[in-house]
């Protein structure tokens, strides 16, 4: 039996398997399963009432997940997937509430990354899968980086080598009469605009954070980090060294000076390059043995946006 062919058998089980997209690594169980999809909340320790999004093998499995689909989603469907983009669309009567924390919409997205897609052709149904890493922690972008935090929980990983695109998925909100960006990615405004005709609004409706990105502190690294203006990090690593820390330094630009406290990860200039190596880099910050992260804040440009908006909240302070 072919490596596909077991995971799909495992996920018809009802077992974990782990599975590279373009954007991070999922862990994914059969979205149809709630015992199956439990197991998904018990093995990144996710609070139960935050919705999963559910990968489809194509558009065409659309109807068996959603009502009320507006031509808007088609469209972006067809532009757009496979590739980086979840809709929130109104759930079919049949998604079960483990998948939606009992909303009444359901996040569906077609993958880009061929395991990926591999996998949900065989399986030819709706695999949910979160990014496969303990709640509130960073994505993984490699194999190994959810074997090293994941290990045990999961039956099998199915290993793509590094994703692509390297954060997650730009969410857009087609649920209610005006489409919202609930969280920024690589897709950008723009790109959606040209499809939509209008331009997304961003942020959640409402007080409730229907989106667990959307919490403050998340995607956050262990050591304390910091995201300041270029011009500051000169300063900070000052009064850092002052106090006797070890420093690491993430910026396009070396800081120009050499002590055994400091070190210095050269920041790409170009979002994509940067997107694609920051998880990556968070994880090897932590493994570095710091006691504080200083990164340059990158342009306030749309390109720039689903990159800014990790970076805050992985330098927000934890509560
Ligand atoms: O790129 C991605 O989207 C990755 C890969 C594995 O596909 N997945 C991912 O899943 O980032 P996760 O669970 O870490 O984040 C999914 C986000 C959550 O913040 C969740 O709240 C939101 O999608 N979400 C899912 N269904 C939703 C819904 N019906 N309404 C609003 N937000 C929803
Ligand atoms: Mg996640």
């Amino acid at each position: 039996m072919s490596e596909i062919s077991r995971a799909a058998a495992m996920l018809r089980a009802g077992d974990l398997v782990a599975f590279p997209t373009e954007t991070v690594y999922g862990l994914g169980a059969d979205a149809s399963n709630a015992a199956a999809v439990g197991k998904v909340f018990a093995a990144k320790g996710r609070p139960a009432d935050h919705p999963l999004i559910v990968h489809l093998p194509d558009a065409g499995h659309l109807e068996r997940w959603a009502i009320e689909i507006p031509q808007a989603a088609r469209r972006l469907a067809a532009a757009f997937w496979p590739g980086p983009l979840t809709l929130i669309l109104k759930r079919h009567p049949a998604v079960i509430d483990a998948i939606t924390g009992g909303q009444d919409t359901v996040g569906l997205r077609v993958p880009r990354h061929p395991l990926a897609l591999q996998l949900l052709r065989e399986f030819a149904g709706g695999v949910a899968a979160p990014s496969a890493n303990r709640f509130g922690h960073v994505s993984p972008t490699t194999a190994a980086h959810v074997r090293d935090e994941l290990g045990a929980a999961v039956g099998m990983v199915l290993d793509g080598g590094p994703c692509q695109v390297g954060i997650e998925s730009t969410i857009l909100d087609l649920s209610s009469g005006m489409p919202r960006i609930l969280r920024p990615g690589m897709l950008d405004a723009m790109a959606l605009a040209e499809v939509l005709g209008e331009v997304p609004a961003f942020g959640a409706e409402g007080a409730v954070p229907r989106v667990s990105g959307s919490l403050e502190s998340h995607y956050a690294p262990t050591t304390p980090m910091r995201l300041l203006p270029a011009d500051a990090i000169a300063p900070a690593i000052d009064l850092a060294l002052g106090r006797g820390q070890r420093v690491v330094v993430f910026a396009p630009a070396s800081p120009g000076r050499r002590e055994s406290n400091l070190i210095w990860r050269e920041a790409s200039r170009d979002p994509g390059a940067y997107a694609h190596e920051l998880y990556a880099r968070l994880r090897e910050f932590d493994a570095l043995g710091g006691d504080l992260i200083l990164v340059a804040a990158p342009p306030v440009d749309e390109a720039w946006r689903g990159v800014n908006d990790r970076l805050q909240r992985a330098a927000a302070e934890v509560k």
